[in-house]
C-alpha cells in the first residue's frame, strides 16, 4: 500500500553524491524534504534542481534538510550537476541518492507502472523530526514542482504542530489563521490575546500567533 501521512518514513542506507547515509540519522532533528526525479540530464529536473539548491536558504530557516532522489549514479549525478552549475547559475548543494536498483524508489511507491516501468514520478515527502510522513505530493513527469508551494505546507506544519489553528485558502506566512472548532469561544480568547472575528461558531480568524 502507498505511503499515508502519518506512517513512519522508511529508513534505509544508500549512496548520495555527499557519501553514504542511514536516512534516520541523516534526518536527526530536522524536517526533511524527500523528493524523486525521473532521470539524469533532463530538462524540467535540471531547472528543479537549480531552484531548490538557490532556496537553501529558506530550507535552512524552517529547520528542513532537502534530499534529491534519481534511478541514476552517484557518477552520473555529479556529471549532470555540472551541467545543473552551467545553465541554472547555482551549484547544487543538497545530496542526491543513487538509486540504480530502484531499492528507495520502491520503498517510497515512486515508480508509477502505468505511467513508466523505468522513470520515477516526481514524489515529494515532508518527514517530520519523529519522522512520520506530513505532505506526499505527486507530480507527473511532464510538470516541473513549486517549490515555494511545498515551503508555504511546510510554514503551515510547523505552525499548526505549535498552536491550535489551521491554515486557510492559500494562506501564507503572516495571513490570519483560523482557530481549532474544538476550542470554546472562552478558550479561543485566553489563548490568543491578539484577539479574534467571529465569522460562524466553527469559523474563527485570528492573527497569526507567532508573528
Ligand atoms: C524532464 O525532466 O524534463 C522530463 C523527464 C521525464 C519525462 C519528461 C520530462
Amino acid at each position: 500500500m502507498a505511503l499515508q501521512l502519518g506512517d513512519t518514513a522508511p529508513d534505509f542506507e544508500t549512496d548520495t553524491t555527499t557519501g553514504p547515509i542511514k536516512f534516520h540519522d541523516w534526518i536527526g532533528d530536522s524536517w526533511a524534504i524527500l523528493f524523486s526525479h525521473p532521470k539524469d540530464f533532463t530538462p524540467v529536473c535540471t531547472t528543479e534542481l537549480g531552484e531548490v539548491a538557490r532556496l537553501s536558504g529558506e530550507f535552512a530557516k524552517r529547520n528542513t534538510k532537502v534530499i534529491g532522489l534519481s534511478v541514476d549514479d552517484v557518477r552520473s549525478h555529479l556529471e549532470w550537476e555540472k551541467d545543473i552549475s552551467d545553465t541554472q547559475g547555482q551549484n547544487v548543494n543538497f545530496p542526491m541518492i543513487a538509486d540504480p536498483d530502484k531499492k528507495v524508489a520502491d520503498l517510497y511507491g515512486m515508480i508509477h507502472p502505468n505511467a513508466s516501468n523505468t522513470f520515477t514520478v516526481r514524489s515529494v515527502f515532508v518527514i517530520d523530526p519523529a519522522k512520520k510522513v506530513r505532505l506526499t505530493i505527486t507530480y507527473p513527469a511532464s510538470t516541473g514542482r513549486n517549490f515555494k508551494e511545498i515551503l508555504r505546507v511546510v510554514d503551515s506544519l510547523q505552525l499548526t504542530d505549535e498552536y491550535m489553528v489551521s491554515t486557510p485558502v492559500n494562506w501564507t506566512d503572516g495571513d490570519d489563521v483560523i482557530i481549532a472548532p474544538s476550542l470554546s469561544d472562552d478558550e479561543a480568547t485566553a489563548k490568543f490575546p491578539k484577539g479574534y472575528r467571529k465569522l460562524k461558531s466553527y469559523l474563527r480568524l485570528t492573527p497569526q500567533p507567532n508573528r
